[in-house]
């Protein structure tokens, strides 16, 4: 389960986020993995929380780019200094704001692959590709994009998350069976490209407008590994549900 605090939460509203969903999670230690994504400037104060705890953290963006002169970017080692366990990479908002591509998703994948981190790789459709009957075709692109020429055992230890865009912070969840669908056929081009192995050691986890109310519907499906989560992943109480929706349908 992760959290993605998108560009929301200063370093101290951070640290009180994190000291939150901790708190409520301690001894809660044979519960599904759980982290949180805060932007780059308040991931050391989320550190400061987090270390030692059953909660890890990540990144929600990086460069392709080891070092170098690149004004305003963030690399990779910059991240492993800082403890982040996960990177998101591909988000439906960098795609659609910043100009993120397949192509720029791979290239960033190597990089965070090679540095140990574990990659969180966002896909999913838009409301007019869905409604064109393309999402099929749009996912596959996506996922053979990123993984395509990435070693079997390397893909094995990623994360996809399957996020609607039409579903993203819109209060409009895809039902569990529309879900279900896409998240099977993501299973099913990954053992295509890299063997069944693989396919089922990948983790899809599902991201658009997951609520309290609506996880734990969604987290039963079998194809369905957890959550992405936006706008919840801003309240620790709502969060909390979230985990625990999750921890009863394991
Ligand atoms: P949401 O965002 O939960 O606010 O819909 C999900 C995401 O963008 O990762």
């Amino acid at each position: 389960m992760c959290g993605n605090w998108k560009m929301y939460k200063t370093p101290g509203e951070a640290r009180a986020l994190a000291r939150e969903v901790a708190n409520g999670l301690r001894g809660a230690d044979d519960g599904p993995e759980v982290a949180v994504c805060p932007p780059f400037p308040s991931i050391p104060a989320v550190r400061e929380i987090l270390e030692g705890t059953s909660v890890a953290w990540g990144a929600q963006n990086c460069s392709p780019h080891l070092e170098g002169a690149y004004t305003g970017e963030v690399a990779v080692p910059m991240l492993v200094d800082l403890g982040c366990r996960f990177v998101i990479l591909g988000h439906s908002e960098r795609r659609q704001i910043f100009g993120e591509t397949d192509s720029s998703v791979h290239e960033k994948l190597q990089t965070v692959l090679g540095a140990g981190l574990t990659p969180i790789v966002c896909v999913g459709e838009t409301l007019d590709e869905r409604e064109a009957g393309r999402t099929e075709e749009v996912v596959d692109r996506q996922i053979r994009g990123a993984f395509e020429g990435i070693p079997g055992a390397e893909v094995g230890r990623t994360v996809v998350a399957y996020e609607p865009v039409w579903a993203i912070g819109t209060g409009r969840t895809a039902t569990p069976e529309q879900a279900e669908a896409v998240h099977r056929r993501i299973r099913a081009t990954l053992s295509g490209l890299h063997g069944e192995d693989v396919a089922t050691a990948t983790r899809i986890l599902y991201g658009g407008s997951v609520k309290p109310g609506n996880a734990g519907e969604l987290f039963s499906q079998p194809n369905i590994d957890g959550g992405l989560i936006g706008g919840a992943s801003l309240s620790a109480r709502d969060f909390l549900a979230i985990v625990g929706a999750e921890c009863s349908t394991e």
